[in-house]
């Protein structure tokens, strides 16, 4: 009896004293497993006399269930404090900033597309639209260029060789608009237009907006003042222009605007930033509208070089480079 209670005794001790989930195994095996020590004293009562078997029977009985619940409280015991252990390693502080989620933003180019837009919309500009794989007729022919007309090779065209080509120039939309609208009309049109021509301030594919107002009475003067107009809304400020005298067989008289830019050594540039005149009565006649009666004036400007001068881009290749550094500035 007394070597029972001395067995269950430190089992018990062993028990409280286990720090680990297989520490505690390995003592429920030694003590109550097939070969353990509670298991040999059952085995043993066998040869016990028969007056002493009862009383050893019911104290190794007790020892065995002691041992029993003392095993599972301590398991449920060092399973909290595993679980405890593992939650104060994993602590999430959920008062923590988050971290921001890359953001993008309106490519420069749509930017300044959108804000011409708008500009030319609060002056009663419709917005049109034509495809930009064009035909002969549209992109030439009915702008008075004939064909082998020597103005044709300003324009680097890309053909298909079938008829059709990348348009260059967005003047196209103008006769397509007015076969489709009689005047007075104002309409802009804003896109893609493809030259094969690549340097610093140009690029094989690049954005125009066209502009074309036709009315009874429309006159240069009204011309030069729309764009001054504009071009004040656009940048926010006076920015010194000029017109200067140049040749588009769809317009005449015709010009070009050039713009000072400043640049970073502090020396000014002028940068020509788009092509202008009075509706070509030939035009006019070729979308069936009578030049002796109606008058209009039209204009076409490069989107890229708005872009350059009001964000400060001295290489226009950088707008297509696709590089975030650059575009995340826009962001
Ligand atoms: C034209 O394309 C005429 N259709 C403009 C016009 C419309 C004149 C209506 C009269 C009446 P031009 O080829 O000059 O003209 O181009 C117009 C503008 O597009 C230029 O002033 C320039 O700002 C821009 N541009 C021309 N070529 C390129 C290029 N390769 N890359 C970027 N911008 C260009």
């Amino acid at each position: 009896m007394s070597e029972i209670d001395s067995l269950s005794n430190q089992a018990l001790a062993d028990i409280d004293a286990a720090t680990t989930p297989e520490a505690l195994e390995t003592l429920r095996v030694a003590l109550l497993g097939k070969s353990g020590s509670i298991t040999a004293q059952l085995k043993a009562l066998g040869a016990l006399p028969g007056d002493q078997r009862k009383a050893a029977g019911e104290a190794i009985n007790r020892a065995r269930d002691a041992i029993g619940s003392a095993l599972s409280t301590r398991k449920v015991a060092l399973e909290d404090a595993a679980l405890d252990a593992k939650l104060a390693s994993q602590t999430i502080d959920v008062t923590l900033p988050g971290r921001d989620g890359a953001r993008g933003g309106v490519h420069p180019i749509s930017r300044t597309l959108e804000r011409i837009a708008d500009i030319f919309g609060r002056l009663g500009y419709e917005l049109a639209d034509g495809p930009e794989i064009e035909d002969d007729w549209h992109n030439f022919e009915a702008l008075n260029f004939p064909p082998h007309h020597p103005a044709r090779a300003m324009h680097d065209t890309f053909y298909f060789g079938d008829g059709r080509l990348l348009r260059t120039h967005t003047s196209g939309v103008q006769v397509r608009y007015m076969g489709e609208h009689a005047p007075p009309l104002r309409m802009i049109a804003a896109g893609k237009v493809y030259r094969s021509d690549s340097d610093q301030t140009h690029s094989p594919m690049f954005h125009q907006v066209e502009g074309l107002l036709v009315d009874e009475h429309a006159t240069f003067a009204d011309l030069k003042g729309t764009l001054s107009e504009f071009v004040r809304a656009f940048f926010e400020r006076d920015f010194e222009m000029r017109f200067r005298p140049s040749y588009f067989p769809f317009v005449e008289p015709g010009a070009e605007v050039d713009i000072a830019w400043q640049q970073a050594d502090g020396s000014t540039r002028w940068l020509e930033v788009l092509g202008c005149g009075m509706v070509h009565p030939n035009v006019l006649k070729a979308v069936g509208i009578d030049p002796e009666r109606y008058t209009g004036f039209a204009f076409g400007l490069g989107v890229e070089r708005f872009a350059m001068l009001r964000y400060g881009v001295d290489d226009l290749r950088a707008f297509f480079d696709n590089d975030v550094r650059f575009l995340r500035q826009f962001a």
